[in-house]
Order: C-alpha cells, then sequence, then structure tokens
C-alpha cells in the first residue's frame, strides 16, 4: 500500500502517496505532497503510532471532522485548532473500503467450486462483499440475476479466458470477521465509509449499492478466529470457502501471519478452500 511502509520517514510515505496519486487525483495528489514539506504537519504525525500515520488515514479523518475533503490550509488549522480530536478519530478507525464491485472479479472463481458454499470473509468491513447472490451481474453483456432485483447490477469486462457461470452458486451459509466491524445501518460508520470511498474518485452513495435486504453483519474478530468460525459450519452447509477481498495488504504482516498460522494449524477440519484477490 502507497504511503504506508513502516521502514521509511512519514514525509517520505506521503511523497511516495502523491506520486502514486498522479493522474488519478490531483487533489490528494497536491495535498499529500504539501504535507511531506510541512513541518506542523509531520510533527502532528510523529504524535502518532507509526501505524496510524499513513494518508490515507488522515486525509478521511480531516474529511470526517470537516465534512469536505480537507486542503493543506484547512489541515493545518485543524490540526492547530483541534489535534486532539483529529488524533482520536485516527486513533479510533481503521483505514476500511466495502466494495461490492470486487464480488464480479471473485464470482467466477466461486463459481467453478461445487455448490452448497459456506463463505467466510476475512477482513468483511460492513458486510456487503459477502452478498455475492443478493446482487445481478453484467459481464459485458453475459448477464446473471441476482437474489435481490432491488441490489445493484455489478458491471464488469472480463479479459481473457475466464470462465464466466450461467448461475449464481448456492450459498447455504455467511459469516465476515473484522477488526473494527462496521454498520450499513449506522449513519456515522457509513459516512466513514464514504470519506475513504473519496480517495478512490468512487462518490456514489455506499446505501445506494447496498442490497434492500438485511446485511449479515461481520463479527468482531481478527483473521485468526477464522478457524473458529469454520468449525461452526456443519457437513450439510456445503464446502468451506474463505474469501479475502483487498484485506491482506490491510491487515499488515502481523495479520497476514496470523492467518497463515490458522490455515496451516486447524482448518483440516473442515478443508476450506481459500480465495484471496488481495496479492497473497
Ligand atoms: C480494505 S478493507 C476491504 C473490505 C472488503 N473486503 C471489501 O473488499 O470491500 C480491509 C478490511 O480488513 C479489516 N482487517 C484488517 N486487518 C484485519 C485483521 N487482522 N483481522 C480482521 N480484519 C482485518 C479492516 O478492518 C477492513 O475492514
Amino acid at each position: 500500500m502507497h504511503g504506508h511502509d513502516l521502514a521509511v520517514s512519514a514525509a517520505e510515505n506521503y511523497r511516495a502517496f502523491a506520486e502514486d496519486a498522479r493522474g488519478r487525483s490531483p487533489a490528494y495528489e497536491c495535498l499529500a505532497g504539501s504535507v511531506a514539506e510541512d513541518a506542523a504537519v509531520l510533527r502532528f504525525l510523529g504524535t502518532l503510532p507509526p501505524e496510524k500515520r499513513q494518508p490515507n488515514l488522515l486525509f478521511a479523518a480531516a474529511r470526517y471532522l470537516l465534512g469536505a475533503p480537507a486542503d493543506i490550509t484547512g489541515l493545518r488549522a485543524l490540526i492547530r485548532q483541534n489535534s486532539a480530536e483529529l488524533a482520536g478519530v485516527m486513533m479510533a478507525r481503521r483505514t476500511q473500503t466495502n466494495e461490492p464491485a470486487r464480488c464480479a472479479t471473485l464470482l467466477p472463481a466461486l463459481a467453478q467450486l461445487p455448490p452448497p458454499l459456506a463463505l467466510i470473509e476475512v477482513g468483511a468491513s460492513a458486510g456487503l462483499t459477502l452478498l455475492f447472490d443478493r446482487y445481478s451481474y453484467d459481464y459485458a453483456g453475459h448477464q446473471i440475476a441476482g437474489q435481490d432485483p432491488l441490489a445493484p447490477v455489478l458491471r464488469c469486462t472480463p479479459r481473457g479466458p475466464v470462465p464466466l457461470p450461467d448461475r449464481l452458486p448456492a450459498i447455504t451459509w455467511r459469516a465476515g470477521l473484522d477488526l473494527s466491524p462496521l454498520d450499513v445501518a449506522s449513519d456515522d460508520d457509513v459516512r466513514w465509509l464514504s470519506c475513504l470511498a473519496a480517495l478512490a474518485s468512487r462518490h456514489a452513495q455506499l446505501r445506494r449499492r447496498a442490497p434492500a435486504g438485511p446485511v449479515p453483519g461481520p463479527v468482531p474478530a481478527p483473521f485468526d478466529l477464522v478457524a473458529a468460525q469454520s468449525t461452526a459450519i456443519s457437513e450439510d452447509d456445503g464446502l468451506v470457502t474463505a474469501v479475502a477481498m483487498a484485506s491482506l495488504v490491510a491487515a499488515g504482516r502481523g495479520g497476514r501471519n496470523a492467518l497463515r498460522t490458522a490455515r496451516a494449524a486447524r482448518l483440516a477440519l473442515c478443508r476450506p478452500r481459500f480465495l484471496s484477490q488481495s496479492g497473497e
């Protein structure tokens, strides 16, 4: 993740983040570049633990408090007048997204597995990426109807020989784990997610993309409890499949090692498949 290398200084991280934002987000490129040269903002960041100094966390927390994206002048003023509250938000929150569109890229792989499926998502955020079977899909004209007609249609352009399914796999059981589960029914949690979504230039309202029915709230638990969750599934529930979407990078080395250990030690019990689109 650019801007989150614990081995280098905060200034270097903000410079790397600015470079990465070039061509994608001029506002964040400019803001991160300014922070890298700003002694007062860097001093404020120095009061936080290293893992809490990352640009996307600072920018989302500032936006959350100011009600609008900050520029360097607004950020300096916020730190001068209200550094305790800004630090409080950065300490309490994590960098989180919940992007249903990721279901479209993982669905072809899930559909290759023998049904029915019992799904565990590690790093489930608000639970929206556990709802594979509620969304509808449009893969450049290849359409698959979901169970919830009011849920969004996720569009995706496949490249290469992608095995597109004709129907959605049956999912009989699902659970999400997250260190800090969010609730799509909470205005505050949705506002936090919106502050982070701005980073990726996605301004669509989260609730518009959420299916109409109830969303199963993730369990507050770290990745390594995936073993405990999966032993709660009966054989009739089907093939246990653990999915990770954009969460292994967010978890850092500690979280990834915990998951590896859990996989090696306990998961032989129900022999789950692991599918990841997190680069691991
Ligand atoms: C970038 S978000 C991705 C959320 C969702 N999977 C998606 O694709 O939209 C990563 C999530 O992983 C969670 N997370 C990070 N480290 C974790 C850990 N060690 N155990 C459990 N959850 C973790 C974060 O709280 C966050 O909600």
